[in-house]
């Protein structure tokens, strides 16, 4: 994979306080327009910040392209650094074993994270960190433009809702941003200890297994 400069990403201005990509052969980048492998590629060894120095492995993303539904985490834990596969760890077990709940298997969905290089030790990413990443996650929410965002934990619902209020004032209902329903849930790692949060995580999912009944799949989905 070639090692990405800072020069040859293009930022252009700045939309809501997030810095916009300019993906190369893409004047106008419509929603579901530029190809997720684009993204990846122009990604390259990103290194806009230092936690593409000590990764492993660059964690982008993996599902499928045209799903309703995209779940976004915070960043890699040690067993997605290793794997360079979003909720492979602990936390994608319970991420796998709560999507029934809404009537979802793993591969009907898009899964990715705020950042995409492992913070050492899995601390908690930085503002600087998100903002260099976050443009990346932007393009590819507009790939998949999927009908529903489901953010798990603070990070994830913080930057998709553009709020400071943590996910627990912010779950249990459906929000609106522009196309996209977004449902705010926990993160599913703070649920495994305690688990007192896993039952209200289980009726997120339930609520949006309601949501995609009731409400017609949008252009180009199934
Ligand atoms: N936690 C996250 O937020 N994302 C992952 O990919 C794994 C654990």
């Amino acid at each position: 994979m070639p090692r990405r400069k800072r020069e040859r990403i293009a930022l252009t201005d700045e939309e809501g306080g997030m810095a916009l990509l300019q993906i190369p052969g893409y004047d106008h980048q419509k929603p579901q327009e530029v190809p997720l492998e684009a993204i990846r590629d122009l990604m390259g060894d990103c290194r806009l910040c230092p936690l593409g120095e000590t990764k492993t492995n660059l964690v982008f993303g993996v599902g499928n392209p045209n799903a309703r539904v995209m779940f976004v985490g915070e960043g890699p834990g040690k067993n997605e650094d290793l794997q360079g596969e979003p909720f492979v760890g602990a936390a994608g077990q319970k991420l796998n074993g709560i999507l029934a709940q809404a009537g979802l298997t793993r591969d009907e969905v898009y899964i990715a994270n705020v950042i995409k290089c492992r913070p050492p030790g899995n601390r908690n990413p930085r503002p600087e960190e998100i903002q260099a990443c976050s443009p990346f996650l932007r393009e590819q929410i507009r790939s998949v433009w999927p009908d529903v965002i489901v953010c798990l934990g603070n990070f994830a619902s913080q930057f998709v809702l553009r709020t400071e209020k943590g996910v627990t004032k912010l779950r249990g209902q459906v929000h609106t941003t522009g196309h996209f329903a977004v449902i705010p849930t926990f993160h599913p790692a703070a649920t495994i200890y305690p688990s007192e949060w896993l039952p209200l995580l289980e009726e997120d999912m339930r609520m949006l297994g309601q949501w995609l009944r009731d409400n017609p799949p949008g252009p180009g989905k199934a």
